[in-house]
């Protein structure tokens, strides 16, 4: 069930989750089309260098000229922050549609969401059909929450407009071997600092790199008009605590201390059942997964 010799437009290339889906993609050999601003040239020269073609284009006011429009999958893991509603709705939102308009003769796409869609359960496993709303990142990034869920309204708009089948996955907490949320908690533990954790218990299904990689062609084959729209995440339940303190273990680092509050992100536990019968189980237990990222961090260290 994997991809051969396609082409691919993948947006946010330059991404903690889209460098590692471009550099695999590339390294399976298909024509893979990178966009984002490239502000770092060295990241440009190492995509180069791996076979992609890179396009410079800044989602806020997207000039889409150069960027294929012949190609067989449209994949969007762009994602701005800036807390600014209009930068942060043009190029969460309104570019999602814009790209999908571009590649609107694609045989599918595939577009990352989050999980911060959902409003708040206190832990609750969140299913496709939950409840939506009430802003998951208001005291860290005000815009977030709201921007994914007008850029999942548009992408469905256009994958009805464009008769363009399309997947939304609403990703949870991604991580690699080097890369993502927890390398926070285990940088703030060696330094003796305390983390923040959500008074409801701060759990989430953790998913490793290997395992997005491992799912996008299922999830571009997921992809239907309306929208498929599933939860994407790790099989396990893992708390920041238990993960901190498992990597401190690892790390030989001080046991770590954490400060209660509600100004930090909340729980995020998804309800799998859909995903997992679309996907398949997750290769990467989460103890492997930190073990893996830790002593990456430790060895950089
Ligand atoms: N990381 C997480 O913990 C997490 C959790 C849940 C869901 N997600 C979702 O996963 C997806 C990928 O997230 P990520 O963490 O990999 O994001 P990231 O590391 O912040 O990367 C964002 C990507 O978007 C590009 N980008 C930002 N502003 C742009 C602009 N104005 N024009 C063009 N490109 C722009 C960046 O490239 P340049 O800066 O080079 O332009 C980069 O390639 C997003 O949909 C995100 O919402 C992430």
């Amino acid at each position: 069930m994997g991809l051969t010799n396609r082409v691919i437009v993948i947006a946010g290339c330059t991404g903690q989750v889209g460098t590692a889906i471009t550099a695999a993609l590339a390294a399976q050999g298909h024509e893979v089309h990178g966009l984002a601003r490239f502000k770092d040239p060295t990241v440009r020269y190492r995509m180069e260098a791996a076979g992609v073609t890179c396009h410079t284009v800044d989602l806020v006011d997207p000039d889409l000229t150069g960027v294929p429009r012949d190609v067989d999958h449209l994949l969007n893991f762009a994602v701005t922050k800036t807390g600014r509603w209009d930068k942060d709705l043009a190029a969460n939102a309104d570019a999602a549609g814009l790209l999908m308009s571009h590649c609107r003769s694609a045989r599918s796409v595939l577009h990352c969401s989050s999980t911060a869609v959902y409003a708040p359960t206190g832990g609750e496993p969140m299913r496709e059909d939950s409840p939506l709303g009430r802003d998951h990142h208001q005291h860290l990034m005000p815009t977030y929450s709201t921007a994914k869920t007008a850029a999942e309204s548009v992408v469905s708009f256009a994958a009805r407009e464009f008769e363009l089948p399309t997947t939304i996955a609403r990703l949870c907490v991604p991580y690699g071997d080097d890369a993502g949320w927890p390398v926070f908690h285990l940088l703030m533990a060696q330094n003796g600092q305390q983390i923040p954790v959500h008074v409801d218990g701060s759990r989430y299904n953790p998913i490793h790199h290997d395992d997005i990689v491992a799912q996008i062609p299922r999830l571009l084959d997921a992809a239907s008009i309306p929208a498929t729209i599933l939860n994407w995440g790790g099989d396990e339940v893992v708390s920041v605590k238990e993960w901190t303190r498992y990597m401190c273990g690892i790390a030989g680092a001080p046991a770590p201390r954490f400060e209660p509050t509600e100004l930090t992100i909340p729980s995020a536990v998804i309800d799998t059942t859909r995903s997992r019968t679309i996907l398949g189980p997750c290769r990467v237990g989460w103890r492997d997964g930190f073990r893996r990222l830790t002593e990456t961090i430790v060895g950089h260290g």
